[in-house]
């Protein structure tokens, strides 16, 4: 047998054997009254505050109604119960529960040692290089959800020559804050001949009047990262570009974005909502040469900005940065959307790329190797931009502590925290996120504490794929990787 028809065998044999073995399982157990489908929506619902019915919904990707009489039943049976929340006695939401936690745990432990057990006489060598196979085989089966619209063998980041975008490398560093993206990474990346971004996020965190003035502050340490930026990028006659990351939902907006022009930035980068407001900002300062650019997580939205931009100020953007669910930070999905945007993430940019034509797509978020980029690069991205790679740095702006919980995490620390305003985050699991309850808490607080080194007590960002750095590069490193 041919090894191709082997691994297809192996593959539908495991999927149908494990199947059997979990219902098997079930049967024998405290839990015999559920079934696989109740067992897996009890697993969505998960141990935690509750969700509302469509949330959980779209996770399994069923229709209301059907979830409804599902819903029904595990009530019936003790696993699940509905509640009104006080804030909002309109919101009807469902939870487990005590039998319904129990019921998931014993689960999740019969899987845990149904596979340790599997693997018993396997070797731990035999197990990484599995692991890396399985991973492997994972990304192809994600990308037979779309069409490619490039050859691999075409692959490259290099020139993007657009509207107001210039640069020698189509490789974008991502602003990353508070603290982790300053003029040190940015001018070392523009140097290279790719987007360096300084995060506007909070930046005056280390000045002495932070608490009590922090928009003077703010712009203070601003305008001094992207001349210290500029000054390092200036070196080298080929340069790339410097950005300045200022999230659409940052008080002040429109003085962030003067205070980043007239020192010298070359280009405006916007997610944490539409930037509707920013092409008339730049109309009415006479901003003509600068580079905007908008960060967003799905079509619809590019589709609104072009939409808007055109009809109000005749302008387009000058490049969309797609920032996918593996991202780092503050992600622009809800939490019961990140599963399925991750199925969908090639789709995604072939989506994207088809429908925005000219303007360039950069892609964001779990792009760790180069053939991740590549991967991207096939279904339409036309640049990159990185955000966890450039964190394990020499010249990356964060402290030493900062760096080395990345190169010293495990997959399993990676996790989804809520943001204030209840959005997902992707953070390392440390003592602040153990002792996190609810979403009360101030964030800009935690985020400064981490910046400052403390990164055991404070809120480190990270994305998906940070546990594979195992050691500190420099900026041109990864420009020779990728490029
Ligand atoms: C530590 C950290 C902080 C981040 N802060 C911001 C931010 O302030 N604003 C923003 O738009 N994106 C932020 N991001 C997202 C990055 O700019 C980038 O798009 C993303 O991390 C790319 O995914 P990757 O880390 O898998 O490469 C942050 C990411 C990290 C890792």
């Amino acid at each position: 047998m041919d090894d191709a028809k082997k691994i297809n065998e192996v593959m539908v044999s495991l999927f149908n054997i494990v199947l059997k073995i979990e219902e098997k399982a079930i049967k024998e157990s405290t839990i015999h009254d559920l079934s696989i489908t109740e067992m897996h929506t009890l697993d969505v619902i998960g141990i935690g505050n509750g969700r509302t019915m469509s949330e959980v919904a779209q996770r399994l990707q069923i229709n209301l109604s059907t979830l409804t009489t599902a819903i029904n039943k595990l009530v019936k049976k003790g696993y699940v119960e509905r509640f009104r929340i006080p804030s909002d006695r309109r919101i009807v939401k469902i939870k487990l529960t005590k039998e319904g936690i129990d019921a998931v745990k014993e689960h999740e432990a019969f899987h845990d040692e149904l596979i340790r057990k599997a693997l018993g006489k396997v070797s731990d060598e035999e197990i990484k290089s599995l692991i890396v196979s399985l991973d492997n085989i994972d990304t192809f089966m994600h990308m037979q959800m779309a069409k490619p619209i490039r050859d691999e063998r075409d692959y490259s980041l290099g020139i993007i020559d657009f509207q107001n975008l210039h640069i020698k490398k189509a490789l974008f560093q991502g602003g990353m804050g508070v603290g982790i993206s300053l003029g040190g990474l940015a001018g070392a990346v523009a140097k290279e001949g790719g987007m360096g971004i300084i995060s506007g996020s909070s930046i005056g965190f280390d000045e002495e009047d932070f608490e009590t003035d922090p928009q003077k502050a703010n712009r203070r340490a601003l305008k001094k990262e992207i001349k210290k930026a500029l000054a390092i990028a200036d070196t080298e006659k080929n340069r790339g570009m410097i950005g300045v990351n200022i999230p659409y939902n940052t008080e002040d907006y429109r003085e962030y974005v003067k205070t980043a022009v007239s020192e010298g930035a070359g280009a405006l980068i916007t997610g944490a909502g539409l930037p509707m407001t920013l092409p008339g900002i730049c109309e009415r300062e006479g901003y003509e040469n600068i580079a905007l650019i908008p960060v967003i997580s799905s079509l619809r939205a590019a589709r609104v900005i072009i939409k808007n931009w055109q009809k109000k100020h005749r302008k387009r953007p000058d490049a969309f940065i797609f920032e996918s669910a593996m991202a780092g930070g503050q992600l622009g999905f809800k939490e019961s959307e990140l599963l399925r945007a991750r199925e969908l993430y090639y789709k995604t940019i072939t989506d994207i790329k088809t429908e925005i034509e000219d303007i360039p797509l950069i892609v964001a978020g779990g792009i760790f190797s180069r053939e991740d980029a590549r991967n991207a690069y096939v279904y339409g991205a036309d640049g990159i931009q990185l955000g966890t790679r450039f964190v394990t740095t020499k010249e990356c702006d964060a402290k030493e502590s900062y760096k080395q919980a990345y190169i010293n995490c495990k997959e399993e620390d990676i996790i989804i925290i809520m943001n204030p305003q209840g959005a997902p985050c992707r953070a390392l699991a440390n003592k602040f996120t153990k002792n996190l309850r609810g979403t009360d808490y101030d964030i800009t607080e935690a985020l400064v504490k981490a910046a400052k080194g403390d990164v055991k007590n404070g809120l480190v960002f990270c994305g998906s794929k940070a546990y594979k750095a195992k050691k500190i590069d420099t900026v041109a490193d990864i420009f020779k990787e990728f490029i």
